[in-house]
């Protein structure tokens, strides 16, 4: 641990404007105009891989945005360690909200300002640097590979398709992924869950074109207001989703699971003066740790339609949008609930409107064991690391390829994060904390030490 801290503590600055470099590339995958900038921060990566040690850098290429794959090792007698991580980000809109510009990081306080800071460039990079660490150290005691996509924020479908063509390539024990948040550096905790995730927009057409809204006021249905009846009536009076079947599928938690899991620290105060709200919303019967971790839900990300421009204009709009997700939790499936959001929006729509749904992507929910040796590595590494076990937690989010992982190579994921749920992924002025991103490098090698050291014991 000594000899870590050190190594860390030497190489500070570097690590830092390393980290910087990479942010400042505007990797948005959800944009088409972003391409180039994609493109050169897979050539970014890739090198950076190579000049920590890794051998057989490759940029793969894909339909869509690239994969970085690199890897160190091929002893049998060790264990390997799939390293998962994804370089693009969210589009960084609303622009006039940020206070620093999304692709100039910039340090207030102690953390990293910037889009990706936290998801999941600086999160990544953290197995980068601890893997350099470790090769500088001559001290590499699982085989690695990394694996480093450029569409997770757009469903990962491309990398769906390199894991079930590239099996034999990604063979490992374990998959390790930084992509998820802990409770805080006082409470380090682990995720030992994601939702999934099915995610479409909907299209409500009522007149054939824009109407005046006077002259046809009143006497034709305007799709706005239909869409926005459509989508209330989607929750009942206790917040339970009214679509037929939605929750068929939904494993109930035992009693013990639902207190363990609310042994967790979770102050509602902070939580509601964190947000801006003044009273939390959600599913009767249910705490905000189990509505976040264990239920399902549907939310409107997005909803428009009419006059949005400045001043005001006199229009009865011909149509109205969503888009809208539902988060998924076991067993229920990403196809299936599309469907029955489907067929269940089609028919509570009135005659005067027309409705289309369209897919875009899902994933499937996972819960990660808690008995295997891979997590009890992760909790030796947070445990000697922080000074503190961690916590094992529910997560909100969603990291579709994950489910996939276990289905494709037959592998179980750790999910590693040391971001906040403060940090403002997805939103302006998203940060990761310097000290978070230190204390992750510091972390990583310990988990590398332990998943072989127990992987030993465990063959014998
Ligand atoms: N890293 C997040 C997921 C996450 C964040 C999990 C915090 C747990 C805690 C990931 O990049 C993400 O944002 N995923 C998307 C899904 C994707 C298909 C767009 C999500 O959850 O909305
Ligand atoms: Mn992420
Ligand atoms: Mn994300």
């Amino acid at each position: 641990m000594q000899q870590i801290k050190q190594y860390v503590e030497q190489n500070k600055q570097r690590f830092l404007d390393e980290l910087f470099e990479l942010l400042r590339f505007p990797s948005v995958s959800a944009d088409p105009k972003y391409k180039q900038d994609v493109l050169k921060t897979a050539d970014y990566v890739a090198q950076k891989l190579k000049e920590a040690g890794a051998d057989h850098v490759e940029i793969c290429e894909t339909a869509g945005n690239p994969i970085v794959y690199g890897e160190k090792g091929s002893d049998p007698g060790k264990p390997t360690i799939l390293v998962y991580g994804h370089y693009d980000v969210q589009p960084p809109d609303p622009l006039e909200l940020w206070e620093t510009p999304p692709f100039e990081p910039t340090i207030r306080d102690g953390k990293i300002y910037a889009r990706g800071s936290a998801d999941d460039k600086g999160q990544f990079y953290m197995h980068v640097k601890a893997f350099e660490l470790m090769v500088q150290q001559g001290n590499l005691p699982c085989n690695v590979k990394f694996m480093i996509e450029g569409e997770e924020e757009v469903g990962s479908s491309n990398l769906g398709i390199f894991v079930k063509a590239n099996k034999e390539r990604l063979k490992a024990d374990v998959v390790l992924i930084s992509d998820t948040s802990m409770i805080s550096m006082e409470h380090p905790s682990l995720e030992t869950g994601l939702r999934g995730l099915s995610y479409l927009e909907v299209e409500v057409t009522g007149p054939n074109r824009d109407l005046h809204s006077g002259v046809y006021g009143g006497a034709v249905a305007n799709p706005a207001t239909i869409l926005a009846k459509m989508i209330a009536s989607l929750h009942d009076e206790n917040n339970h989703i009214t679509i037929p079947g939605f929750y068929d599928d939904v494993a109930e938690l035992t009693t013990p699971e639902r207190k363990a899991l609310n042994e967790a620290p979770y102050d509602e105060a902070t939580y509601k003066a964190d947000l801006g709200v003044d009273e939390l919303w959600g599913e009767k019967g249910y705490s905000t740790l189990e509505r976040t971790g264990t239920r399902p839900t549907l939310e409107v990300n997005g909803i428009w339609g009419g006059y949005i421009g400045e001043g005001a204009k006199t229009v009865l709009p011909s149509k109205a949008y969503a888009k809208i997700s539902m988060r998924l939790v076991p067993d229920q499936h990403s196809n299936k609930i599309t469907k029955l959001f489907t067929d269940h929006f089609k028919k509570i729509a009135p005659k005067s409107v027309k409705v289309k749904v369209t897919p875009h992507h899902g994933g499937e929910p996972v819960v990660t064991p808690t008995n295997s040796v891979a997590f009890k590595a992760a909790q030796k590494a947070i445990t000697e690391s922080f000074g503190k076990a961690p916590i094992p937690t529910r997560g909100g989010g969603s990291i579709p390829i994950v489910a996939l992982f276990e289905a494709e190579l037959g592998i179980k994921t750790v999910l590693m994060g040391f971001g906040l749920d403060s940090d403002a992924l997805h939103s302006p002025n998203e940060k990761y904390d310097i000290v978070n991103y230190y204390k992750g490098i510091e972390t990583i090698p310990l988990f590398h030490k332990y998943f072989a050291e127990l992987s030993d014991t465990w063959r014998l």
